[in-house]
């Protein structure tokens, strides 16, 4: 929650202010974003259960809560629709982050902000840089694009949060296979084991939220 609300205030989102939260999920986070800045946030998923869902829960805040299914490698905004656009641990899905952060950028309106969360492992990244707040695959994106950008370090939280979501996981274990859900307990459980913790015991893994100004104009 700290990160979060971090992220409103690096960006500045304010009441009426177009948000768009690409990766939504079933779109707690656009909902959180939206009641406690008074922002308008459309969620943007290519899960359409997801999008069920968040569609579902958000009814009673259609005003200022929109969710739609879609791609964000194909996305379908007018230019400078939005005063902020945010991808919390989603960019890891585009096909070209060159390409994707050129459509992304155009989307925001001059002077609006982009924030973009991203945990780097390994597995992600290998180049020696790589751990640098401005080494990583999409610190350079930006950086080729000439783009303004700060770098803010989540990684000592980042570091307590994989132990505890996967001692978690485990007591939860019966609850998942209950649900039916057992693949999301394994998913956890590989993402946890062959990623984020082998990258943190090797002191690689980190966790960086980039807020990059969107430029005035636009080539
Ligand atoms: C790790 S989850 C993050 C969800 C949410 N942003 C959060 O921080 O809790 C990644 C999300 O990205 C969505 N996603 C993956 N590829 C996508 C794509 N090409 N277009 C739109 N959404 C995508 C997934 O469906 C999933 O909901």
């Amino acid at each position: 929650m700290d990160s979060l609300n971090d992220l409103i205030a690096y960006l500045e989102i304010e009441q009426d202010d177009k948000v768009l939260d690409l990766g939504c999920g079933a779109g707690g986070i656009a909902e959180y974003i939206s009641d406690e800045t008074g922002a308008h946030v459309t969620g943007l998923d290519n899960a359409a259960s997801a999008i069920d869902v968040a569609m579902d829960r958000s009814g009673n805040k259609r005003d200022r809560l929109t969710f739609v299914q879609g791609d964000m490698n194909a996305l379908e905004f007018p230019e400078h629709s939005f005063d902020q656009v945010i991808s919390l641990d989603t960019i890891y899905w585009v096909a070209d982050i060159d390409e994707a952060l050129a459509s992304i950028v155009r989307l925001i309106k001059p002077g609006g902000r982009l924030g973009i969360f991203i945990a780097n492992t390994p597995q992600m990244d290998d180049s020696p840089s790589a751990c640098e707040p401005r080494g990583t695959w999409v610190a350079k994106s930006l950086t080729k694009m000439g783009l303004d950008f700060d770098a803010h370090d989540y990684t000592e939280s980042f570091l307590l949060f994989w132990p505890k979501m996967k001692e978690v996981v485990m007591d939860l274990y019966d609850d998942f296979v209950a649900e039916g859900n057992e693949v999301i307990f394994d998913s956890f459980m590989l993402d946890a084991d062959e990623d984020y913790l082998p990258a943190a015991e090797a002191g690689k893994l980190r966790r960086y939220l980039y807020i990059v100004n969107a430029p005035d104009d636009l080539e």
